[in-house]
């Protein structure tokens, strides 16, 4: 069911047809499906297993390998260091593999710094990254002794004030909002964040004032700089532009006496091939060794780098795993509906950002093309997964669809609109797999609104 000319499109190597079933690693897709069919089927909703987020574990570690070797490659081992973003996948299970390839994490919320600290980060190197912190978890940082980024002159002084409470020391960045223009970080507008009208960082009109806030106060000890421009970027060189910039106002802060700058920290963003080369119209995707090449060149000896990769670690390490509900069509040759069982609550990327996500047949068969809808049974018209998308095989009822690239920003952006219960997750390890998420049920939903 994949665009023309999909029998040469490179698939991610987890995941691949072996006489015409779907694998993830060793383990036809199909199989779990119907094992956990067998399984869950008893349990009192009678609900199916699919939708069911499937994750290879080998395709997570190949990926933070690959930064890992180009990190080695440029020289630079222990000068620049992978914090996770967390928010892409925040699975303990997950996280627990990354945490286990010495990874940092960078998090975004309370709840996110406790996940980082359960699954055993090392306390020092977590990341308390946003703009809208609140004091609960700047404590939380502060007392676990992690690092926080200052987003504002607000934040600053939220930090400043926890920092004297606990009479703790708070390691800090203070995240640099350069002012771009949308046209030099070319993604959809909503994955912008270093625009001047972007939420997000100081402003440089702003940041001597924050400055000097956070100079003042002996148990501030600022320790870098920050800068997060985007997400699904495709040119790496936009990575050497945050770090001359970064380089420039350093270079400033030293003659300032700000003599403790040792981390540079260029954010994450890296995009990944969700087109899976059909859309031949697209500029090229950078790898992670050409992120890695374009900075290591530009570091002074006395700096580290922090990267903060999300998509490009668990992007293409998952899949969405549907069941074809039935086929509607519209009248006088409109539109076909191809209606499945997962929908926007399970995955918002297509419905929000009009994001393009690959879809492939869990079982291959020989049968005609023709262009599909592929949708949800939520209550919403703008409820789809792929639109006008051309399916080589004939979609059949009962079949399963692969949704592929969902690893990132998948589940983690889930929700239970329409009181659907979130999808079950379950991790692959060559022929073996485990639930690493059990599905949500009708009590899961209730259990927080009676006693
Ligand atoms: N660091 C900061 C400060 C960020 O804001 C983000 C993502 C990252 C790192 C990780 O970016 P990544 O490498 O995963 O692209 N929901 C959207 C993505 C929102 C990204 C928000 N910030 C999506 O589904 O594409």
């Amino acid at each position: 069911m994949a665009e023309p000319g999909a029998s040469q499109i490179q698939l991610p190597t987890a995941f691949h047809y072996l006489n015409n079933d779907f694998l993830c690693e060793n383990t036809p897709v199909h199989l779990i499906e119907n094992e956990l069919e067998n399984t869950t089927s008893g349990e009192d909703d009678c609900r199916p297993a699919t939708p069911l987020y499937i994750y290879s574990q080998a395709q997570l570690q190949r990926n933070i390998q690959g930064y890992k070797n180009a990190i080695q490659s440029a020289k630079m081992l222990d000068r620049i260091h992978i914090f996770y973003a967390v928010k892409a996948n925040a699975n303990l299970h997950l996280m627990d593999l990354v945490r286990k390839q010495n990874c940092g994490a960078v998090t975004v919320s309370g709840y996110e710094l406790q996940a980082a600290l359960k699954t055993g980060f090392v306390p020092e190197m977590i990341l308390l990254n946003g703009n809208g912190k609140q004091i609960w978890e700047i404590r939380l940082a502060l007392k676990n002794g992690c690092m926080l980024n200052v987003d504002s002159l607000f934040d600053a002084e939220n930090i400043i004030s926890v920092a004297r409470e606990l009479q703790k020391p708070a390691r800090v960045l203070i995240r640099v909002n350069p002012g771009l223009e949308q046209s030099s970080t070319p993604v959809h507008s909503y994955l912008s964040t270093a625009l001047k009208n972007s939420k997000f960082g100081v402003p440089l009109h702003q940041f001597d004032q924050v400055l000097e806030l956070l100079k003042a106060e002996h148990l501030i000890q600022l320790v870098g700089l920050h800068c997060h421009v985007g997400s699904t970027i495709r040119d790496a060189t936009v990575y050497a532009t945050v770090t001359r910039t970064l380089l420039d106002i350093r270079q400033k802060l030293i003659t300032q006496g700000c003599t403790n700058l040792k981390y540079l920290d260029i954010g994450g963003g890296l995009g990944i091939d969700y087109y899976h080369g059909t859309n031949q119209g697209q500029s090229p995707l950078s790898t992670t060794g050409d992120l890695i090449q374009a900075i290591a060149s530009l570091l002074p000896p006395d700096v580290e780098v922090i990267i903060e990769p999300g998509r490009s670690i668990v992007g293409n390490t998952g899949i969405l795993v549907t069941k074809i509900l039935g086929i509607k069509k519209s009248p006088d040759g409109g539109k076909q509906f191809v209606v499945v069982d997962a929908a926007m609550n399970d995955l918002i990327r297509p419905s929000f950002y009009q994001a393009y996500h690959h879809v492939l047949p869990v079982r291959k068969t020989d049968s005609s093309e023709d262009v599909y809808d592929i949708v949800g049974p939520v209550c919403e018209s703008g409820d789809f997964l792929a639109v006008d998308r051309r399916l080589t095989q004939q979609p059949v009822k009962g079949e399963l669809l692969a949704i592929m690239d969902v690893g990132a920003y998948g589940i983690a952006m889930a929700s239970n609109y329409n009181m659907r219960g979130r999808a079950m997750e379950v991790m692959v390890d060559g022929n073996k797999w485990k639930i690493i998420r059990r599905r949500e049920n009708f009590d899961s939903l209730v259990r927080t609104m009676i006693d």
